[in-house]
């Protein structure tokens, strides 16, 4: 089914993520460290200046989002971080082995469970009980931000996806990964659709000589918070 047969949904979803030229999240360990220090390389490209800029920063996006719907992987890397990164957003966690939610650790980054101080945490534990969740919930022309690479894969491969913010780093990672679209071309087949095609909105080099693209999922409809081509 291509995506411009997908069941109307009330809710816009958008990924906003770095991947290595290798398509890789992270190592196979987890380490980001080739996108937070990378090496040092003088010879990059500078990047775009700020008037010129065509690309939504973090701030922006996280400006239109209410709901984050993340991976049981993704959500234990961000409990391990000092802080937690996406305070008072209402986050649906995504997992079928997650027994209980470990609330020792949710309290210590001031996260709950029903809503106070950092935002709220729920499992969700199919893809069919976050799309309830979703229908029943997002507030219409809000943003839901998806994150961790199966977790996109799973809306990828629905139609579910209508915006991607990518940040590319200059680096072909040795050694294995958790990769963004790996293995989608096969589910989207699996699933009859076809290709997955993008609209380029905007695209700026960054820092380290990384660049950043902003698409839209073509056939997926206009956001209507991204109208005028820039969030
Ligand atoms: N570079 C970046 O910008 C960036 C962004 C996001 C994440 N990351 C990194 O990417 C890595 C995580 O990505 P990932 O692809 O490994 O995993 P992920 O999408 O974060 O989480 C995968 C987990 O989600 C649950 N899940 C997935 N599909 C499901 C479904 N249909 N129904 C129920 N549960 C489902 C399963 O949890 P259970 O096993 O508990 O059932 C699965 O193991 C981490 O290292 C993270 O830090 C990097």
């Amino acid at each position: 089914m291509p995506p411009s047969a997908a069941p109307s949904r009330p809710w816009k979803t958008r990924l906003f993520t770095a991947t290595s030229l290798n398509d890789y999240l992270a190592r196979s360990d987890h380490s980001i460290t080739w996108l937070t220090s990378p090496t040092p390389n003088p010879s990059h490209a500078v990047p775009t200046p700020p008037e010129r800029k065509t690309t939504p920063t973090f701030e922006q996006h996280m400006s239109t989002v209410d709901f984050i719907v993340m991976g049981r992987q993704t959500f234990d890397v961000c409990l391990s971080l000092p802080e937690w990164p996406y305070p008072k957003k209402e986050l649906l966690v995504l997992s079928r082995g997650m027994d209980c939610l470990p609330v020792d650790l949710m309290r210590g980054k001031g996260l709950g469970q029903s809503g106070e101080g950092n935002g709220k945490v729920r499992v969700v534990r199919s893809i069919e009980e976050v799309k309830q969740v979703l229908d029943a919930e997002v507030r219409s022309g809000r943003m839901v931000y998806v994150d961790g690479g199966q977790t996109a894969r799973e809306f990828l491969r629905r139609g579910w996806v209508d915006e991607v913010v990518l940040t590319v780093a200059p680096v072909v990672l040795a050694g294995g990964g958790r990769g963004l679209f790996c293995g989608l071309g096969a589910e989207l087949e699996a699933e009859g659709m076809g290709d997955l095609e993008f609209t380029l909105v905007g695209v700026d080099v960054i820092e380290n000589g990384m660049v950043k693209v902003y698409y839209r999922v073509k056939g997926n409809g206009e956001s209507e918070i991204c109208e005028s081509g820039h969030i």
